[in-house]
């Protein structure tokens, strides 16, 4: 192990064994970029607070922003051995500025480190997913934009229902990334960056002393940059201890998987030979070791398969904050894997659905088939006859006895003569039946929907 960034009151090398276990450098070197940013800024309050003098504040500032250019340019190698990424920096920072790298320190505690350098990360993270989700928004919509005179069945209980716009059967998957995005934004705009909780307590530094924007450090921020701003510590118990915005992400997260998963489900069935309504580009499917006419949708059946794993982070890290007391226990570094797993699985899949929306192609001949089963007009006899007088649940009960005898006798309503109609209605003339069994008749009649 490297050094540490305690050890005095220890009379004894720690066991090998404790320190293989309890590192997290493995995972957490992904918040380099976060944590060179809070030194920075955390060199800029000792500065203010008269702990640094100006020549130390720039020495170290010159140091942390060799090893900030390294993280940008991917070049930064994490020592393997470092117990975290903010030992790790502050080992590397001693590489560069020496004795002097100690004073880092000053007032500062991992704990507070910790959970200032993950709330950056999720702040920056949670911008590019935004992009991602509004990516992925957009190639739904120009297939919704490609596809917009094209009408499928609509299912309920995945039995047909009514005739649907399939840009309106796309453009729902739209409203519920839109929400995902809402999500995600309100969750970004609720993260407040603080600093000065130290291990617990607060430091003797003035809160008013704390007032930075981190903006001033980081890439650009374009519109964001005010939220990137360090507020004042209101609780820093709270502060060291509050896990709740990875849990809302992690949520979040998952309810964007859980879309992403029904949409994947839809289009598996709609490409199985049964339906075939669509077909997925050869690019975004393989195939089988075995059978050589296999062509498989497995990207589809994984986006289905990691809301598991998404639900289970969300899970995971619920469960591990629930009993612990305040403020600070070493279970919270557990909150990492689950976290930068879950973003992670999410880009992949906005990214990957994207591809394949794009290259989406609907089959309108075998779509067209299946519009003409009478039974997705039924709904449409209904208000014929509740247009022409009769009350909707008489009206309901007599169409279900129509149904039954269409399909007992193997007629379509479409055949039966004026006087059979008649039998169950003498609203019924058979022209204006008829002309219902039409899907773009049947849509245009739908005038409830905002368009
Ligand atoms: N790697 C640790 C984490 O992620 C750093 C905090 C350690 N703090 C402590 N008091 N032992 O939580």
């Amino acid at each position: 192990m490297t050094k540490k960034l305690w050890g005095g009151r220890f009379g004894k090398k720690t066991d090998p064994l404790v320190e293989e276990f309890a590192k997290s450098i493995q995972y957490d070197s992904k918040l380099a970029e976060c944590d060179l940013l809070g030194s920075m800024i955390h060199v800029e309050i000792l500065r203010r607070a008269g702990y640094l003098k100006n020549a130390e504040a720039a020495k170290l500032n010159k140091g942390l922003s060799s090893i900030y250019k390294s993280v940008m340019a991917c070049a930064y190698k994490p020592d393997s051995a470092s117990e975290d990424v903010h030992t790790d920096i502050q080992n590397k920072l001693e590489a560069k500025a020496g004795a002097l790298a100690s004073k880092l320190h000053t007032a500062r505690s991992r704990n507070d480190q910790v959970a200032f350098s993950t709330k950056l990360y999720c702040k920056f993270t949670l911008l590019e997913l935004e992009i991602g989700v509004a990516e992925l928004i957009s190639a739904i919509n120009e297939s919704a934009e490609k596809n917009k005179a094209m009408i499928i069945p609509g299912f309920t209980h995945m039995q047909h229902a009514q005739p649907v716009y399939l840009k309106d059967y796309l453009s729902a998957y739209v409203e519920m990334l839109k929400r995902d995005n809402r999500r995600l934004s309100n969750i970004f705009k609720n993260i407040k960056l603080t600093m000065g909780a130290g291990a617990l307590a607060g430091t003797p530094i003035d809160a008013a002393k704390y007032l930075i924007k981190a903006s001033g450090y980081a890439k650009d921020l374009g519109a964001s940059a005010g939220e990137f701003n360090i507020n004042m510590t209101a609780n820093s118990l709270d502060a060291v201890s509050d896990r709740d915005f990875v849990i809302e992400i992690l949520n979040a997260l998952s309810m964007v998987g859980m879309h992403l998963a029904r949409f994947s489900e839809d289009l598996i069935i709609w490409s199985t030979k049964e339906f075939g309504f669509v077909d997925i580009d050869d690019a975004f499917c393989t195939g089988s070791s075995l059978m050589p006419q296999k062509k498989n949708a497995d990207v589809l059946e994984l986006v289905r398969g990691y809301a598991g794993r998404l639900y289970g982070n969300l899970v995971s890290v619920l469960t591990m904050m629930k009993g612990l007391p305040l403020t600070y226990n070493r279970d919270m570094q557990l909150d990492k894997e689950p976290l930068f797993n879950s973003f992670e699985i999410v880009e992949g899949e906005l990214k990957v659905m994207k591809g394949l929306v794009e290259t989406l192609k609907f089959n309108k001949a075998r779509i067209e088939e299946e519009l003409k089963d009478e039974a997705l007009y039924a709904t449409d006899l209904v208000y014929y006859l509740v247009n022409k007088g009769a009350a909707f649940k008489d009206a309901h009960g007599l169409i279900g006895r129509l149904v039954k005898y269409s399909l007992d006798y193997a007629i379509a309503i479409k055949d039966m003569t004026e006087s059979d109609l008649k039998k169950f209605s003498d609203k019924f003339i058979k022209r204006e039946i008829v002309r219902l069994f039409d899907p773009k008749v049947s849509v245009e009649s739908k005038k409830s929907i905002k368009r």
